[in-house]
């Protein structure tokens, strides 16, 4: 297979094993050139797209404005906080404008859930959802499976656990939603207080015990604890949460055996990973990174060529 069987990418929920597997051949042949002295490929010279931001952002931003040009589209960057979303214009509107202006590609980050779906009934441009509320962060869990598979040579087969706030992040659902389809075993830790309702209908445990989970995991994916999305207090205090849920080079000793710590960022140092375990050998939060962009131009060239196939 070499062609998507999506026009979107609105989540991983609606992308197959075969699409992940695709765009991470494809993925490796970016990386090839990213690592190059000229870092650039003309393959998207004829196609234009708008960075659509509502929410803040420094990794995601950074990362698709610098794939869309390592593959030579033409790029518009528009930020809610210094556009005419201030004067009342809805999101609809707001997107049609830009699209008056020959947009073939949206990548958009928006705080609502369900924003990139809702755009899609109603726009005719290819859609990227660059994190829609606490729903799902496609691009995020490709680059993490992608990095598990180059730390570890597979993803199939391995056990990763996702620590931390599970009920307010997008960074969970999608990672297990793409784990799962790969082949992995999930499993969740955190307080009780952070576990969505129904998480473990998606076939994933609970742990609520910080070491238990950390002996049985090959990869530990830290989340951060999204303060900006809570209206109340989920546990008593930040130093009981450290206590209980950060991961020291104190607690990476007394494991059984070596792990791999994931961040998808922006870190609380000294919350969910103290700054000594961010900057140890264990970690590979910048080879996520830089595995980001890969990844997002792996997407952005797979989708650009459907747009080419519906325009022939
Ligand atoms: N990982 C991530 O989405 O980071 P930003 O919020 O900085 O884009």
């Amino acid at each position: 297979m070499n062609d998507l069987s999506v026009k979107h990418l609105l989540g991983i929920k609606y992308i197959s094993e075969a699409d992940i597997q695709l765009i991470f051949e494809t993925a490796d042949h970016f990386k090839e050139v990213i690592n190059r002295p000229i870092k650039k490929v003309p393959s998207l010279r004829d196609i234009t797209i708008a960075n659509l931001f509502f929410e803040n952002s420094t990794r995601t931003k950074l990362s698709f404005e610098l794939a869309e040009k390592r593959l030579s589209a033409d790029v518009i960057n528009f930020s809610a906080a210094s556009s005419s979303v201030k004067k009342g214009e809805t999101l609809e509107d707001t997107v049609n404008n830009i699209l008056a202006m020959k947009v073939d590609m949206v990548v958009m980050r928006h705080p609502n859930p369900g924003a990139g779906v809702f755009l899609s009934k109603h726009i005719n441009a290819s859609i990227i959802n660059a994190g829609d509320g606490a729903h799902e962060h496609p691009t995020q869990a490709l680059l993490d499976a992608y990095s598990i598979r180059e730390k570890l040579g597979d993803v199939a087969g391995k056990r990763v656990v996702i620590v931390g706030d599970i009920l307010h992040s997008r960074v969970a659902l999608s990672n297990i939603y793409a784990l799962q389809k790969l082949g992995a075993e999930v499993k969740v830790c955190g307080p009780l207080t952070l576990m969505p309702k129904h998480i473990e209908s998606l076939g994933v445990q609970v742990e609520t015990n910080l070491a238990k989970a950390l002996n049985w995991c090959d990869v530990a994916n830290m989340l951060r604890i999204q303060n900006e999305r809570m209206e109340i207090t989920y546990f008593p205090s930040t130093r009981e949460y450290v206590q209980q849920y950060g991961v020291t080079t104190e607690v990476l000793s007394k494991l059984n055996k070596p792990i791999t710590i994931m961040h998808p960022g922006p870190i609380n140092r000294g919350v969910e990973v103290s700054s000594e375990v961010a900057d140890s050998e264990y970690a590979i939060i910048l080879n996520q990174v830089e595995n980001g962009v890969a990844i997002r131009m792996a997407v952005i060239y797979l989708l650009a060529s459907k747009i080419k196939q519906y325009e022939k």
